[in-house]
């Protein structure tokens, strides 16, 4: 077997008003190494994403995995829990490495849609298949989706609380049902959201990442939220919102105000009595890559 690695971004999922649908890929990566080790045995451990999406794959094709092989992360970037996708990012990788192992020939929406169902969340698992930012939609058919490439001169800022989030008691909050009005108003700005990123109206965005179905309910769990709003606005970025589940949230910002915009955030953080730190990265338009 030929040795090889993959390499897969960090996602942020929603976008603001695209709960469960809009994504994009940052340039923050998870890199992991596929090796012949002799003596070594592929095990299952339930903790380890990307493991445990191998084994799904040669369980569900009746595959076994070669003996002698070790697959190992070299570096990970992605904090874990944190709103960012590394648990999507850890099973797209684990996705494309049995694709290669197993010889399985499956394409790329074959590897979004096995990746999405291990994870859970496609609006995380297809930006980090596909790069750039995405669109994805069920169909009776199974799970699609359209890529628009990132506008230039949009820098990407993630405010790093130091608190964690669970996924799935972050979407406990969320109501079963909502208002007309409420589904309205963000349907309107997801609308408003893709005008402004494809044809780079940038001064809509602050409007255009507002919405009603998550973040409201949400923000509870991320002290100063409203005010990390305002204040990232007020240093000059162009639009605030929960990275996913959260609790990073994250600005579109120009070059120019991309620290002063992370050290608002981080300020009022601090204020609280948080921990923070922020990052300045970028919308890839690459997606989940097998470097030989
Ligand atoms: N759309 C999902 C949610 C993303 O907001 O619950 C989770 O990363």
């Amino acid at each position: 077997m030929k040795e090889f690695k993959v390499k897969v971004s960090a996602t942020v999922a929603n976008l603001g008003p695209g709960f469960d649908f809009l994504g994009m890929a940052l340039g923050i990566y998870l890199v992991a190494s596929v090796r012949e080790k002799e003596g070594s045995e592929i095990k299952a451990d339930k903790e380890d994403a990307l493991v445990s999406a191998v084994i799904s794959l040669s369980d569900e094709k009746k595959i076994p995995l070669p003996k002698n092989i070790s697959i190992q992360q070299d570096t990970n970037a992605i904090p874990a829990k944190s709103g960012l996708g590394s648990s999507a990012a850890a099973r797209v990788a684990g996705v494309l490495i049995a694709n290669k192992v197993l010889d399985l020939q499956l394409d790329s929406i074959e590897i979004v849609r096995k990746a999405a169902q291990l994870e859970g969340h496609p609006d995380n698992a297809v930006p980090a298949v596909a790069g750039g930012i995405t669109i994805c939609y069920n169909t009776p058919g199974g799970l699609e989706y359209e890529v628009l490439g990132p506008p230039a001169g949009l820098k990407v800022v993630i405010a790093l609380p130091g608190l964690q989030t669970d996924t799935q008691k972050a979407r406990k909050l969320l109501p079963d049902k909502v208002s007309v009005k409420d589904a309205v108003y963000s349907a309107a700005r997801a609308s408003l959201l893709v005008k402004s990123l494809v044809e780079r109206k940038f001064n809509l965005l602050s409007e255009a990442m507002k919405d009603r179905l998550h973040q409201p309910y949400r923000k509870e769990l991320i002290p100063g939220f409203d005010e990390i709003v305002s204040r990232s606005l007020k240093a000059g970025a162009y639009g605030t919102a929960i990275s996913g589940s959260g609790p990073c949230v994250f600005s579109f910002a120009p070059e120019e105000a991309a620290s002063s915009t992370g050290k608002a955030m981080v300020k009022v953080f601090n204020e609280k009595g948080i921990k923070a730190e922020y990052i300045v990265t970028d919308i890839t338009k690459e997606g989940a890559q097998i470097i030989e």
